[in-house]
């Protein structure tokens, strides 16, 4: 693909904050692509680039400046080609030169665009690339006798290719309730979500009568961050008590936290309705509510630098629940890596933007696979209306999805993308 034109400019996201959108255009083709942002940031993500100000004039500039001097006029044979001079151009370990957000929107338009010149949905562009571009759905070979010389290569390379992912629709964890700093503190933890199985057209409908429930039950109360209800509550207890009645009226469903506990982390200790807890206070109040109530998993339960805590969670609920890391992991292979060899979680969040290129999100994908462990693919919570998690989710075969809630039409598109996909796969 020989590249025309890119060019970046701002818009602001769904809590009214510029963010960076860019276009790529190739011949009579052009794409465009946005970058998301997020407010509970882990410290170890790649660096996103804002002004004094809070704007994003400079990641602009280093797009319409440095990287389409690298860029335009120019041949690629592959997205990947792209990622790769990306990362050279920039050239620090966490993008803080020209920006996280200013590299993710050119790599997202590029994975955009050459999927469009193959003649593919994006979703399956990226499934090919995920397989290390042995094809989408490809299953693994039969194990037929090989020849003895190459028996161990054959062991090895089917080990390769079962730890790789496979294209195929994540299940909804949709954001149902919002707290933390999404909704100012109003619960504690930052999102309670449900959890709902099944093809994706199912899984929408009991969203959207599960959804207008609550909101019938909670009366009316304003919307967090992320399209969820944010309500207030006088116990801990209380919006795990909603969402199990939702359970028990909904198959197929279970509960989800995301703790964000980085955020509940003050004076050594986790702060929680005015009361404070040590990790294992913390950890016995887990163990209490996964008694009590169908929790499928719990994301960031302590803070990102206390990986012996969560090590100790897992090896407590690991085979229960999923234990998954963000602020942990930040979407970096290397930390993914060295979380599998400790055993802290077994379950990973994927955010693009967490590490900044498709490349590095996709390896990071790969490591959670090759350690055995699920994949969630999840969005910010300052969207745009960009719909590249869906295809994203669907073509690296994500456990899950976090779209958010479906108060906010920026998250509903997420959801409307994953249904159009789920035709297109059958058209295949
Ligand atoms: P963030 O929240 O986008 O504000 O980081 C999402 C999450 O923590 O999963
Ligand atoms: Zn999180």
């Amino acid at each position: 693909m020989y590249i025309d034109t890119l060019v970046a400019r701002t818009i602001p996201d769904t809590r009214g904050r510029p963010t960076v959108e860019a276009t790529l255009a190739s011949g009579a083709h052009s794409v465009t692509a946005s970058v998301p942002s997020g407010k509970s940031t882990g410290s170890h993500e790649a660096f996103e680039l804002r002004d004094a100000d809070g704007s994003v004039a400079t990641a602009i500039a280093n797009v319409n400046g440095e990287s389409a001097s690298a860029l335009v006029g120019r041949d690629f044979t592959s997205a990947d080609e792209i990622d790769k001079l990306l990362i050279e151009l920039d050239g620090t370990t966490n993008k803080s030169r020209l920006g996280a957000n200013a590299i993710l929107s050119v790599s997202i338009a590029a994975q955009r665009f050459f999927a469009l010149a193959k003649g593919v949905p994006l979703w399956k562009a990226i499934a090919e690339r995920a397989n290390d571009g042995k094809g989408f759905l490809e299953s693994v070979p039969s194990a037929a006798t090989p020849a003895p010389a190459f028996r161990h290569v054959r062991a090895e390379r089917n080990a390769l290719e079962k730890s790789l992912p496979v294209a195929s629709a994540p299940r909804l964890f949709l954001n149902f309730m919002n707290g933390g700093v999404h909704a100012d503190f109003k619960l504690p933890f930052q999102e309670y979500i449900l959890v709902i199985e099944g093809k994706t057209s199912d899984a929408m409908m009991i969203a959207r009568e599960a959804f207008a429930k609550l909101g019938e039950r909670l009366g009316s109360v304003p919307m967090g961050d992320e399209g969820g209800y944010a309500p207030t509550f006088d116990t801990l207890e209380q919006p795990f008590e909603l969402l199990a009645e939702l359970v028990k009226e909904f198959p197929h469903t279970s509960i989800a936290i995301d703790a964000a506990a980085s955020e509940l982390f003050h004076d050594d200790a986790y702060q929680l309705l005015g009361k404070s807890y040590s990790a294992d206070e913390l950890s016995a109040l887990y163990r209490e509510l996964v008694e009590r109530f169908p929790i499928h998993s719990i994301e960031d339960p302590f803070a990102e630098d206390a990986p012996d805590d969560f090590a100790k969670l897992t090896a407590e609920l690991g085979k229960r629940i999923l234990i998954i890391g963000d602020d942990l992991t930040v979407t970096n292979p290397a930390r993914i890596k060295d979380a599998a060899v400790r055993k802290e979680i077994n379950a990973v969040l994927i955010k693009p933007n967490q590490i900044g290129t498709v490349r590095e999100a996709i390896q990071a994908v790969q490591a959670t696979c090759a350690a055995g462990w699920q994949t969630i693919a999840s969005h910010r919570s300052g969207e745009t209306a960009d719909t590249f998690i869906a295809d994203f989710a669907y073509g690296i075969g994500a456990y899950g999805i976090k779209a958010g809630g479906l108060g906010q039409k920026e998250r509903v598109e997420k959801y409307n993308r994953l249904l159009a996909i789920e035709q297109e796969v059958k058209t295949m």
